[in-house]
Order: C-alpha cells, then structure tokens, then sequence
C-alpha cells in the first residue's frame, strides 16, 4: 500500500485511524439496532415513527460510509465484518429486545448519546495529535448525530 505523504506521520495516523475504527464499529451497531427498530415499531404513531427511523438508518449509513472513506484516506483498511463491529463496539446489540415504541426511542437515544461522547474526546484527540482533517470532520459527525439525538429526544417529550 502507497504511504500517503499528507504531513501526518505513520504513528499519529495509526492512532486516528484506530479512533475512527472505534467510531465505526459503535455506529454500525447504530445502525442496525435503528434499522431493526424500523421494522419492528408498532403502534398508532407507526407510520411517522417507521419512516422517521427509516431517515435516521440512511444518515447512518451515509455516516459510517464516510468514517471508512476517512480511515483510507489516512492509509488504513476499514473494518467491514459484523464480528469486528460487535467485538469492538461499546454499543450493545440488544438482541431479542423490541420494547414498546417509546421504549425503542430511548434505547437509539441512549447510543447516539454515547456515540456523542466518544467523539467529543476524539475530537480533543485529533487536535492534540495535529490531524485538522480529521478532527473536523468528527466536529461535523458529532454535530450530525446530535441533531439526531435531538430528534429523538423530541419524540420522547
Ligand atoms: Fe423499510
């Protein structure tokens, strides 16, 4: 594999590349659980709520796309299997567990909370380490999910 020669050395690289890793794994989890709750959500808001967590998978998704595009454009391989997701990841799968619909939100709430804070620490991370690209697009990230949070928050009051 060609090293990129972008002004970030092998070792900071490494680092931001197994952040972003980490990052992934959590949100791919997210975006099963979100997708699984599409398909399972019952009750009288059912339309809104199934087409609400149908927007919420496809931001996801674009998400973790871009999170993958990063980490090669730092020279590193993407994690792409779900064994690594779920050895990785910090979020839980929850699995067997369809809660009632308001359960359902405040389990997505909770994740993207936790996602939230993982990449608020990456953020100061990326400063530290001198990788402005990187850190600006977590800034952006971050912001994508708190307004996703903030949707589902929304629902829940
Ligand atoms: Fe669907």
């Amino acid at each position: 594999m060609m090293h990129p020669n972008i002004g970030l050395n092998e070792e900071t690289r490494n680092q931001v590349s197994k952040k972003l890793s980490f990052i992934l794994c959590n949100q791919f989890i997210l975006y099963i659980k979100t997708l699984k709750f599409h398909w399972n959500i019952v009750g009288s808001d059912f339309k809104p709520l199934h087409l609400f967590l149908e927007e919420q998978y496809e931001e996801l998704l674009k998400i973790v796309d871009e999170v993958a595009e990063r980490m090669r454009a730092l020279g590193h391989v993407a994690p792409g299997t779900a064994k690594e997701f779920l050895q990785y990841a910090e979020v839980l799968e929850n699995a067997g567990e369809n809660p009632p619909a308001k359960g359902m939100l405040q389990i997505l709430l909770h994740d993207h909370e936790t996602i939230i804070r993982i990449i608020r620490k990456e953020v100061d991370a990326t400063m530290e380490l001198g990788d402005a690209g990187t850190n600006n697009f977590l800034c952006d990230m971050m912001e994508r999910h708190e307004k996703m949070a903030w949707m589902l928050r929304s629902f829940l009051e």
